[in-house]
């Protein structure tokens, strides 16, 4: 396999050329006022927040789009730009929708101006840090377009040290839970809280968007978005991407809160408690690593 590409500093942030190589689209992409964005630091559950959207929004359009157009086409991903797929500011362009979904990893402070300008509603999701840190873990293992991450324990350090693919988790879920203070088209949701109660979330999700689906719909939504479905569902679980390898793990891994548990080590989890008390200041911002 082709070398992995390497994380380098872009504006304060490290990232790696395959989310940079259109940065000159991305940055002047042009927002529509009812644009959806859904920001996530990788691996929070953007997968899961896009299908829900989705479902809401075109559940009952064609059953064809339902089969036949994986979610990561009816949701692109902004700022993609790997040659085995379309660049993601050329799908968002192409989609036929109303509203548009669009999926973005960027830092708040990245974000293209015209979502600001437009006054787009912004959907947020977080996961806790150790079960985020596990989660890209084995998506670095088997995603060749991702930095080659090594051993877990080095990875553990780069990931408190903020060396990873779009920079420090803690800047990430900082800087856009400090934006919903300013920007109140902006919903911020936590993976731990989706796991512990779909529907709860959904609604919640529905009042920011102004939506009411029947009961009926609703019920549909979340069997339809549970993990199990979502992992057997060729148009959700990612299988048909070239870049990754599903033989070394699979996209849907374990879809649980607290699978850190059976990762970090006693000495490992002391460590990390320790950093983020100095890092996560915020007593408004706070997290669950179990539920
Ligand atoms: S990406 O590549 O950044 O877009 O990945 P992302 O979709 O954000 O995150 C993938 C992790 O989310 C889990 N996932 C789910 N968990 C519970 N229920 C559902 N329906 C669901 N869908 C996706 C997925 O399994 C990845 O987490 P891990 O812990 O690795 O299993």
């Amino acid at each position: 396999m082709s070398s992995r590409p390497q994380l380098y500093d872009f504006h304060g942030v490290a990232m790696t050329h395959c989310v940079t190589d259109n940065w000159e689209k991305v940055k002047n992409f042009q927002a529509r006022p009812d644009d959806i964005l859904i920001a996530t630091y990788p691996k929070a559950g953007t997968t899961w927040v896009s299908y829900i959207l989705d479902l809401l929004y075109f559940g009952h359009l064609s059953p064809e789009r339902q089969t036949s157009i994986p979610i990561y086409e009816r949701v692109p991903f902004l700022e993609i730009a790997v040659s085995t797929v379309a660049p993601g500011t050329e799908l968002a362009d192409r989609l036929p929708t109303s509203p548009r979904l669009i999926k973005t990893h960027l830092p708040v402070q990245l974000v293209p101006q015209s979502f600001w300008d437009q006054n787009c509603r912004m959907v947020y999701v977080a996961r806790n840090a150790k079960d985020n840190m596990v989660s890209f873990y084995h998506f670095d293992r088997m995603n060749m377009v991702q930095p080659e991450p090594g051993e877990w324990s080095s990875y553990f350090q780069r990931f408190l040290d903020g060396q990873m693919l779009y920079g420090s988790w803690y800047d990430h879920v900082g800087n856009w839970w400090k934006k919903t203070k300013t920007y109140p088209k902006l919903h911020y949701m936590f993976y731990e809280d989706i796991a512990e109660d779909t529907e709860k979330e959904i609604d919640k999700l529905c009042s920011f968007l102004g939506l009411s689906p029947s009961a009926e719909d609703k019920k549909t939504i979340v069997e339809l978005v549970h993990f199990d479905n979502m992992k057997n569902n060729e148009m959700t679980n990612c299988s048909k991407l070239n870049f990754l390898d599903f033989k070394i793990s699979p996209f849907m891994r374990k879809g649980k809160v607290g699978d850190w548990k059976t990762h970090f080590t006693v000495a490992q989890n002391e460590a990390f408690d320790e950093d983020y008390k100095s890092k996560m200041k915020d007593p408004t911002l706070r997290f669950r690593t179990e539920i």
